[in-house]
């Protein structure tokens, strides 16, 4: 790889038109920097609109119907008769019902109003049940080319389901002018053998913006200090908080930061690299060997609510029987909701606090460790500003909220779950407990 140093200790790695920052003490705004050094070649090509994981294939079971908000458009999930998943714009064009309590049978969606059924293809396909035939019997034809649900592409991939979002659904999908390459947001694009791993996953509702829980998970300096008594890592707490040095690769598909110790020789901490529109990749060493590898997306639900979903992938503890054992699963749940809780507060008031207008450039004061939130403020602001997506589907203060309501389903924002874990935790523990005792009591 060639590069060679550019002016305020930028260096320009020409193989791959990427911008390196070295400079780790810099504090200046990343505009009045990109003025002083070579223009980037390469900037982040994807904006808002394109391609969301919206939930991992095995949370949408056959027959079933998941049901969730993009930029506050309300749409359905659901598996065909062939098992393809399929993206549909939650409104039956008969009257205009949510497919809310309605069904999957033989892999058409059904309504739960009038019962219009509709295939993959989104026609309706039992007409004469839904109508009153001797009353418009003269326009089936007509009605039967109009009566059509409306969809967006979907992909399922390495057990992720992604669909292509434009805030315009299309009666057939064949319509859609795809702009950007699902290919960016793959793991294995990016060289994780993604088979090779096993992973847990957890989902996580929040009633903050999207664009601060992104954020959120960008940023280093807070891991040691708010998560410091939950991530399981002796090295990682209140009193181990240390400085890095940090590298930032940018390129037209990511934006990645490398973080390593300043005291030891360079030993690399941790790796984040951020992937528009919304998939953030935390891990160690080369994506090739590394151990362990943290996905995230973060999904925009509506305005001032979010999910995200946490797959941690692991290349040890690999047997199933063993990792049930240790309640690997349940423990790692924990471990998650604990740290979103934690975070949870800060980002509620933040959310606030940005959309009162006081967060602008002058009222706060970034450190050069910021830097990687800084270029991910530059892109959003970019993106919102050509792409407007939340002015697509704009709710207001009188919006009936039914879909706000329903939408949120996880920690922290239902504790239930959480509860409901830890008692399962306790239940497995004194099950694994009793049964020993109780051999040795047979015995005695
Ligand atoms: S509104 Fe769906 S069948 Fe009537
Ligand atoms: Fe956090």
């Amino acid at each position: 790889m060639k590069e060679e140093k550019g002016k305020d200790n930028k260096s320009i790695d020409y193989e791959t038109n990427n911008l390196i920052s070295s400079n780790y003490d810099d504090h200046k705004s990343l505009k009045s920097q990109e003025n002083t050094a070579s223009k980037p070649i390469n900037q982040l090509t994807n904006g808002l609109l394109g391609w969301y994981s919206v939930s991992s294939s095995e949370e949408l079971k056959e027959g079933k119907l998941n049901f969730f908000t993009i930029y506050n458009e309300p749409l359905v999930l659901y598996r065909d008769r062939e098992n393809i998943v399929r993206c549909v714009k939650d409104i039956c064009p008969h009257r205009g019902a949510s497919f809310l309590g309605g069904e999957v049978i033989n892999g058409q969606l059904v309504c739960p109003y009038h019962g219009a059924r509709f295939s993959s293809q989104g026609s309706c396909t039992n007409l004469d049940r839904i109508t009153c035939q001797h009353i418009i019997d003269s326009n089936y034809d007509n009605y039967a080319k109009s009566i059509k649900l409306l969809q967006y592409p979907c992909v399922e991939k390495e057990g992720y389901i992604y669909i292509y979002y434009t805030g315009t659904p299309q009666s057939n999908i064949e319509d859609f002018e795809i702009k950007s390459s699902l290919n960016s947001l793959l793991p294995d694009s990016y060289g994780f053998p993604s088979s090779e791993y096993e992973y847990e996953e957890v989902y996580v509702d929040f009633k903050a913006d999207w664009a601060r829980i992104i954020e959120n998970h960008l940023d280093i300096l807070h891991v040691f200090w708010m998560h410091g008594n939950t991530i399981p890592d002796k090295n990682v707490n209140r009193n181990t908080i240390t400085s890095f040095n940090q590298k930032i690769k940018r390129d037209n598909r990511q934006i990645e930061s490398i973080y390593s110790y300043k005291t030891s020789s360079q030993e690399e901490f941790i790796r984040i690299k951020f992937v528009p529109p919304g998939r953030i990749f935390i891990y160690k060493g080369s994506p090739e060997s590394t151990r362990y590898i943290q996905v995230l997306d973060h999904i925009p639900l509506g305005n001032n609510r979010a999910r995200v979903i946490v797959r941690h992938y692991r290349k040890f503890l690999k047997n199933k029987l063993f990792t049930n054992l240790v309640l690997f699963s349940n423990l790692q749940r924990k471990t998650f909701y604990k740290i979103f809780t934690e975070d949870y507060q800060v980002l509620k008031t933040q959310t606030f606090n940005e959309q009162m207008g006081y967060i602008q450039k002058d009222n706060v004061k970034l450190l050069g460790e910021d830097k990687m939130v800084q270029y991910y403020w530059d892109w959003l602001q970019n993106a919102l500003n050509k792409e407007k997506p939340w002015d697509i589907h704009p709710t207001n203060s009188t919006t009936n909220n039914v879909h706000n309501d329903r939408g949120m389903l996880y920690p922290p924002e239902n504790p239930e779950m959480a509860i409901k874990n830890n008692r399962k935790i306790l239940i497995k523990l004194l099950t694994r407990a009793l049964f020993p005792i109780s051999i040795i009591l047979l015995l005695l």
